[in-house]
């Protein structure tokens, strides 16, 4: 199940670290390739050779070690990695990690992963509960780590409560979880917008915004992996255009008016409809046919409503799951949710365009899930690609229940 998938495994120093040589072997005789690395207190609680022996690697315990020529080995290991698994994970390390502080291998290492993060804890009931612990953790999340909860239970301290490292089982799930693509979207035909449009003044001149695209792209790319026929509806954009050989079936477009014609004509096909596009609202009454000159004084632009074509498709919705997204400058939720009314949707996207880190543009988004039976998932800043991963989730989700219900 995970072959080919290379893990770093981050060993702090708790009593739980015992249990660190049974998730190498667990991930290991799934194919993966563990790497471990220690804190000193971490060696204190299970020998480096035990976990070498068990993952057939050295384990690293120090920062300028140097490996194979003069390449610092924090940096040599988790450049390639496809996951940083820190279990289990101390007070101590979380503490450091959510305040940038690299002052040992396994620090410096979280701290120069560009590969998801996941961080299991192990300590003590009353350092589990202390606010300072838990603003960490919050802190983390913000970044995109994530966390396996503790178990409650008796703990090495003689206190019962929360604390324990997770089961290994859920330690191993949410590492497949994460690592292994899921062909959940199979058997679905998935049309997706993108990019913006452009509506001409005349023969050189338009109005439009500032869509990259990339939103949209990275659902049609997500949506192929696992498993769907995609169908991409794209406006202008710089980004690479996916080969015929990924599958995704693309057509170009420029205007909202042909945005629409692509979309209502393929929509027979999709099961799926996703609109990342930024549709221009107004387009000019006229077009002229030749350059508008210069006449030395102010212009006035007739404008009128471009097809709104989210409100046409969730008219004639079907059996479809439909999802817009929500561009929004202020009252996020309560305009977003009044979109997904209005529009009839399943789901609505909504980002706060202002947020620098959201929106246009950029590579990451920070969106606000809603479904319409008022589900609110608000998620942190993560990049459009996992943003795409949790839109597919709740599609998929809300597709299960929808056919289980039909069926019934
Ligand atoms: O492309 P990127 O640079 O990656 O940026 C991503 C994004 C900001 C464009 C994307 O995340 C996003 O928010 N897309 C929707 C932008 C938008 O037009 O929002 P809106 O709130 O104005 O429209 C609501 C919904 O109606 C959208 O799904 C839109 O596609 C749809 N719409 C809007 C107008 C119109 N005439 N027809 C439509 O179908």
């Amino acid at each position: 199940m995970l072959t080919g998938k290379r893990i770093i495994l981050g060993i702090t120093g708790s009593i739980a670290a015992y249990k660190a040589a049974e998730i190498v072997r667990r991930l290991r005789s799934l194919n993966a390739e563990v790497w471990v690395v220690m804190t000193r207190g971490g060696t204190e609680f299970i020998t480096p050779l035990t976990l070498q022996t068990l993952s057939g690697h050295t384990v690293y315990t120090e920062t300028f070690a140097l490996q194979e020529g003069s390449k610092i080995t924090h940096i040599n290991l988790i450049k390639d990695a496809d996951l940083f698994l820190i279990a289990p994970a101390t007070a101590n390390i979380i503490g450091k990690f959510a305040a940038g502080i690299g002052d040992d291998l396994l620090t410096t290492m979280a701290l120069a992963a560009r590969c998801p993060v996941i961080i299991a804890p192990a300590m003590d009931s009353d350092m589990y509960d202390n606010p300072i612990l838990q603003n960490n953790i919050a802190q983390l999340k913000e970044t995109g780590c994530r966390f396996i909860e503790t178990e409650e239970g008796e703990l090495a301290s003689g206190l019962v409560g929360k604390g324990r490292l997770a089961n290994i089982e859920v330690i191993i799930s949410t590492v497949i979880d994460l690592l292994v693509v899921k062909k959940d979207m199979a058997g679905e035909v998935v049309l997706v917008t993108a990019g913006p449009t452009r509506e001409y003044l005349d023969p050189v001149r338009f109005i439009s915004n500032r869509s990259s695209g990339k939103m949209g792209y990275a659902i049609a790319a997500s949506a192929k992996e696992r498993g769907a026929e995609v169908i991409l509806i794209s406006g202008p954009t710089t980004l690479q255009k996916p080969a015929k050989s990924e599958g995704i079936e693309l057509i170009n477009v420029v205007t909202a008016s042909e945005m629409r014609e692509e979309a209502l004509k393929n929509l027979k096909r999709a099961t799926i409809v996703i609109m990342a596009a930024a549709v221009s609202d107004y387009r000019p009454v006229d077009i002229s046919p030749g350059k508008i000159k210069k006449s030395g004084g102010n212009v006035s632009l007739d404008l009128t409503e471009t097809p709104d074509i989210l409100t046409e498709i969730g008219m004639d919705k079907g059996n479809r799951i439909v999802v817009g997204f929500a561009a929004e400058t202020e009252n996020l939720e309560s305009n977003a949710m009044l979109k997904l009314k209005r529009k009839n949707l399943d789901i609505i996207v909504a980002n706060d365009v202002l947020d620098p880190d959201a929106g246009f543009e950029v590579d990451t988004n920070v969106v606000t899930i809603i479904d319409k039976n008022n589900e609110v998932t608000p998620l942190p800043r993560m990049s459009k690609k996992e943003v795409s991963y949790r839109i597919l989730d709740k599609i998929a989700k809300i597709a299960n229940l929808k056919r289980t219900y039909s069926r019934a």
